[in-house]
């Protein structure tokens, strides 16, 4: 116990709880444009931080190097976000570790890999994931990667289920990916390795659902992928993504990416390309843990009954990684997972302080799970309280851009006032999930929104004599459309109409603090270097009186010893 018990903070004195966190998901700085749909909503809440009390609203890296991604050209993503705020360390993230592990090829000698093989030589190898660039889930160079390894140590069979991106990537892009993925599978056919494209999908309709938000998705994705059973069927998967993707009506846009129907490929005579049977092994190439979650269960649990799998194949099933340390899931994985142990989390569990975490199931593993090193569960029951606000779900969020704002707003409000926390984390998914459709307007509403309920929450922090910080995870929804790399212009298309951007971006997120809990004179200090998302962490630690360990990074409060602005 003593090993974990924090220092009081010498010079942050003991303030009236509770703190209140809020994490924006997808909120982002950037230059005020047409394309900014947070400098285009109304926000002056978030703007009076901006431009309030000097010293208490600043940027920060979120992305790249600073959340351990493997380079700064690597966007942010919540994963990595909400790891480094949450740990208040910098870990090298999955992307980073599967790279290792293929440049020195440990992943080929690994427990996970040998589990595979007893499979090579008469039976099925399986490949399930999402086929893109994006780096935030998978990368398509690690696939292929594992597929070489996998012929050159005498896989017969290879069949890969592809789920279409669309959402880390330009949307559009799937077919460029697929058909560069059907071409290197011929390539390895021709030289003796049967390899094919078997089923696939859209990620936000098959297989890729988290945080239990809707199990139909995964539904969909065991029936293509493992019974071989989906409403469309094709012979050649090039054709399929172009068949799929084609506008529903005349005037109308092309079915994005992200919701790609589910289909099966076929051969001339109806036969499944590549059903999934016993003794085949599955290996599952996502690296990040939070939407591969639920199909790992359908292939593990024995146990199983969030959907009827009519058939449950006895599988050599692997993951990238382990998803989920605590569920020991899945059980045989190729690449040991970043290890995050020693967490905010953690500490403060040990150190008494009382959390309640909430926000709508899209999102609440990244202010749990994620937050706390990757780990499912409390650190101690009765100190911690987590709430899931139910997610509307088989909906674009653009429908409906102020998806559960309001809901978490109130619990957060409500938990303020209990007094029975001395911690209140939410996360807004908002500028995030309605960022990734591309719909401008719709997220302009979105930013609106969130606004307005930090507004109402600070006003409760007001009403409480608490203590505040605001920040996100990384940037979405200020950059909605696509600009050159190199001169910052827009990018239009054929018929001069910019690009979408539905992805993440590059830029830096913004962080605040206040409260009448928080003496006038505290303030942030100037003289870190690319201060990043881990910082977040030992700050929050401080807001709660006490002084962060050592491990962590540097606090954004002066350092121990240091001179405040003006005496506290
Ligand atoms: C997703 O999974 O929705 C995107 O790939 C990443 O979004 P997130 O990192 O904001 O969750
Ligand atoms: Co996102």
């Amino acid at each position: 116990e003593n090993d974990w018990r924090l220092k009081l903070h010498p010079e942050i004195p003991k303030g009236s709880k509770p703190v209140l966190v809020v994490v924006l998901d997808g909120w982002g700085e950037a230059p005020d444009g047409p394309y900014n749909a947070i400098s285009q909503a109304n926000t002056p809440c978030m703007d009076s931080l901006k431009h309030g009390a000097p010293g208490r609203w600043m940027l920060l890296k979120a992305h790249g190097t600073a959340v351990g991604l493997p380079s700064d050209a690597d966007m942010g993503n919540s994963e990595v976000g909400h790891n480094a705020m949450g740990s208040g360390q910098v870990i090298d993230q999955g992307a980073n570790l599967v790279d290792h592990a293929l440049k020195d090829g440990s992943i080929f000698s690994g427990e996970g890999w040998k589990y595979t093989e007893p499979a090579f030589a008469e039976h099925t190898l399986h490949f399930i994931g999402l086929v893109s660039d994006g780096g935030v889930h998978s990368r398509y160079d690690q696939l292929i990667g594992c597929i070489r390894g996998a012929c050159k140590r005498g896989a017969k069979r290879i069949r890969v289920h592809v789920l279409t991106d669309g959402r880390d990537v330009e949307d559009g892009t799937s077919q460029l990916y697929v058909t560069q993925l059907h071409r290197d599978l011929q390539a390895l056919s021709a030289e003796g390795c049967d390899a094919r494209i078997a089923s696939g999908g859209g990620r936000m309709r098959v297989t890729m659902d988290r945080y239990e938000s809707d199990w139909n998705i995964v539904k969909r994705g065991w029936e293509a992928h493992v019974l071989g059973e989906a409403p469309h069927k094709f012979t050649d998967p090039v054709d399929a993504i172009k068949q799929l993707r084609a506008p529903p009506g005349p005037g109308k846009m092309p079915i994005s990416d992200q919701w790609l129907d589910p289909f099966v490929i076929v051969d001339g005579t109806g036969q499944p390309a590549g059903t999934i049977q016993d003794d085949d092994a599955v290996v599952i190439f996502n690296f990040r843990a939070d939407r591969v979650v639920e199909i790992s269960k359908a292939f593990e649990y024995k146990d199983f009954t969030a959907f009827d799998r009519k058939r449950w194949p006895k599988t050599r099933f692997v993951g990238m990684m382990q998803y989920d340390g605590e569920l020991k899931l899945p059980a045989h994985y190729l690449v040991p997972p970043p290890f995050i142990s020693r967490t905010t989390g953690e500490y403060l569990a040990h150190n008494g302080v009382r959390t309640y975490a909430c926000s709508e199931s899209q999102k609440i593993g990244h202010v749990t799970f994620f937050w706390n090193g990757n780990r499912s569960g409390y650190f101690n029951a009765e100190l911690e309280k987590y709430e899931e606000i139910p997610s509307d779900t088989g909906i674009a969020f653009n429908q409906k851009p102020a998806m559960k704002a309001r809901e978490i707003c109130e619990a957060g409000k409500a938990a303020l006032r209990s007094l029975k926390y001395d911690q209140v984390r939410l996360n807004f998914p908002n500028p995030d999930m309605v960022g990734h459709t591309g719909d401008l307007q719709a997220t302009i509403e979105a930013c609106t929104v969130v606004d307005q309920c930090v507004k109402e929450l600070l006003d409760v922090v007001d009403e409480v004599g608490g203590r505040f910080l605001v920040t996100a995870d990384h940037g979405n929804a200020e950059e909605m459309v696509q600009l050159n790399k190199k001169t910052g212009k827009v990018v239009m298309d054929s018929e001069g109409k910019p690009i979408p951007l539905t992805s993440h971006t590059l830029n830096p997120v913004p962080v605040a603090i206040g409260g009448p809990g928080l003496p006038a004179s505290v303030h942030f200090r100037q003289d870190l270097t690319e201060p990043g998302l881990s910082s977040v962490g030992p700050t929050i630690i401080n807001l709660l009186d006490f002084e962060a360990p050592p491990h962590m990074a540097p606090s954004l409060f002066p350092a121990h010893g240091m001179e405040l602005p003006t005496g506290v």
